[in-house]
């Protein structure tokens, strides 16, 4: 490079080229629209770089100490606004180098020894991921928490189970959602995982080789935080390893794509719920629209468009495996396809587990200290819903078979007993007892306590069953654990 400042990228590599880039190549092959985001990774990463070179007599201390005046001031002007964005300048790694030679002169220069685009890249990558999985781990608490303070509120609330979407058998509300509680700790523990293997340094992979520098990848890697479970440096063990794979990502993109099924489950129940057929539950109207014709109309809006932003997540899943598949070692361009399927999954994931926590728990209004607008339950209605369909039949078949009937015989029988209340068009707690006696003789008038909702929950007390004891642990025990 002949000059201090560095406005061309083909001057980064300069002689060998005997005709500039066309506008349209130019285009195709930039990224700096979309990975400026990762400016801060990259400028953290260039430190740990730096002091590391510096400990190590590879570049002097003053060059150092320029490295970081620039980096300083590199730093503001991104932060307000003031920094040119190149599209010459290709991606965020050479625009921010280039801004700092100019600023800063020879030390700009000295901070690529022993260092390749290929390896920077992808410690930016790591670095900035595993910030947002560490703020998705706070997010899935704060959704946790909202599920959890409303099931405390309704352990005693009954609604129909549903297996095949038929009214199965009763159980708690809160036992319902308790179950969603579930599929999201499973969650934070997905991507606890992935954090272990995205928190570890590619520096020093340099291109794909190593590099020829004295470098000291360990003392790079705790600086920059990358440690194991034991506190020790976690460094990538081969180079051409380090600076090509993006595994991590996809495991990042697998386990963002579980967590918004998990949402989009919840959704579809959500949409099914608010409607007039089953009017169990409200969500405050500012997570729903009108119509523009139908006057009446109140649509579940955001958790529609979970559900289908579902689809989007799973895409890029899709998109991020299937970039890797036919990549020889090592580093090749497709790489640089990773960065917005990735953004777009962080950015879709964090806005939905946001959005839900405060459609589910409501907002903090800090005048009462209360919460308020989360979701509003119609008991009653879903009571209603238990009392049809039959819900206690298992209960009488299971009270039959305490009697000394084979489950079988006690399952036939009491499909016997169904069949008549449905032509009289009543619940079998509704027949009299000389009716169910004539199913079996060894029914008794303590038969109307087992097909009793209440008497139905409370029978179920196995661990994880929907009794409300057997909630209300499950409560404390998340309570516990969510802090
Ligand atoms: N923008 C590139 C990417 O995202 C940076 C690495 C470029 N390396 C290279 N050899 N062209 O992957």
């Amino acid at each position: 490079m002949s000059s201090n400042q560095l406005d061309k990228k083909s001057e980064a590599w300069s002689a060998l080229f005997s005709e500039p880039m066309s506008e349209l190549v130019k285009r195709y092959t930039a990224s700096v629209f979309f990975d400026k985001r990762l400016w801060q990774a990259d400028i953290e990463g260039s430190l740990a770089h730096a002091e590391m070179l510096a400990a190590q007599g590879i570049i002097g201390p003053s060059d150092y100490h320029d490295i970081r005046r620039g980096m300083a001031q590199i730093t503001q002007e991104i932060e307000s606004g003031a920094f040119e964005w190149k599209l010459d300048l290709e991606d965020v790694h050479l625009n921010i180098e280039a801004r700092l030679t100019q600023l800063v002169g020879d030390a700009g220069k000295r901070l690529h020894t022993g260092r390749s685009r290929n390896d920077q890249v992808a410690t930016d990558v790591r670095l900035w991921l595993r910030g947002e999985i560490d703020l998705i781990g706070g997010l899935l608490t704060d959704l946790q928490r909202a599920l959890v303070e409303v099931a405390e509120k309704n352990v005693e609330v009954i609604l129909p189970g549903f297996t095949h979407l038929q009214v199965a058998q009763p159980v708690s509300f809160a036992h319902h959602l308790l179950a969603y509680v579930e599929m999201f700790s499973r969650d934070a523990e997905r991507f606890a995982d992935v954090r272990r293997r995205t928190n570890r340094l590619p520096l020093g992979s340099a291109a794909l080789a190593g590099t020829t520098y004295p470098l000291d990848r360990e003392r790079v890697a705790r600086t920059l935080g990358m440690l194991d479970e034991h506190g020790a440096p976690a460094v990538c063990q081969n180079s051409l390893d380090g600076v090509s794979d993006r595994d991590f990502a996809i495991e990042f993109t697998a386990a963002a794509s579980l967590c918004m099924v998990h949402i989009s489950r919840f959704s579809e129940e959500l949409i099914l719920w608010m409607s007039q057929n089953f009017g169990f539950v409200k969500i405050a109207d500012r997570f729903t629209t009108g119509s523009s014709i139908m006057p009446q109309k109140k649509n579940p809006d955001v958790p529609e468009l979970a559900r289908g932003k579902t689809g989007r997540v799973v895409g890029h899943l899709m998109g991020l495996i299937t970039l890797m598949k036919g990549q020889p070692l090592a580093y090749n361009k497709d790489n640089q396809e990773d960065k917005e399927p990735l953004f777009d999954t962080v950015d879709t994931l964090t806005d939905t587990l946001r959005i839900f926590a405060e459609m589910v728990g409501g907002q903090l209004n800090p005048a009462t200290g209360a919460k308020e607008g989360g979701l509003t339950v119609n008991a009653p209605a879903m009571e209603a819903a238990a009392q049809k369909g039959y819900a206690t039949a298992t209960d009488l078949a299971d009270y039959l078979v305490k009697k000394g009937l084979p489950f079988r015989d006690a399952h036939e029988t009491v499909a016997h007993a169904v069949k008549a209340a449905t032509s009289h068009n009543c619940d079998l707690s509704e027949l009299p007892l000389t009716v169910l006696q004539g199913f079996h003789p060894s029914i008794e008038k303590d038969v109307y306590e087992v097909l009793s909702l209440r008497g139905s929950l409370s029978a179920r007390h196995t661990l994880g069953g929907t009794a409300p004891a057997q909630v209300r642990a499950q409560i404390a025990r998340h309570r516990a654990r969510l802090g």
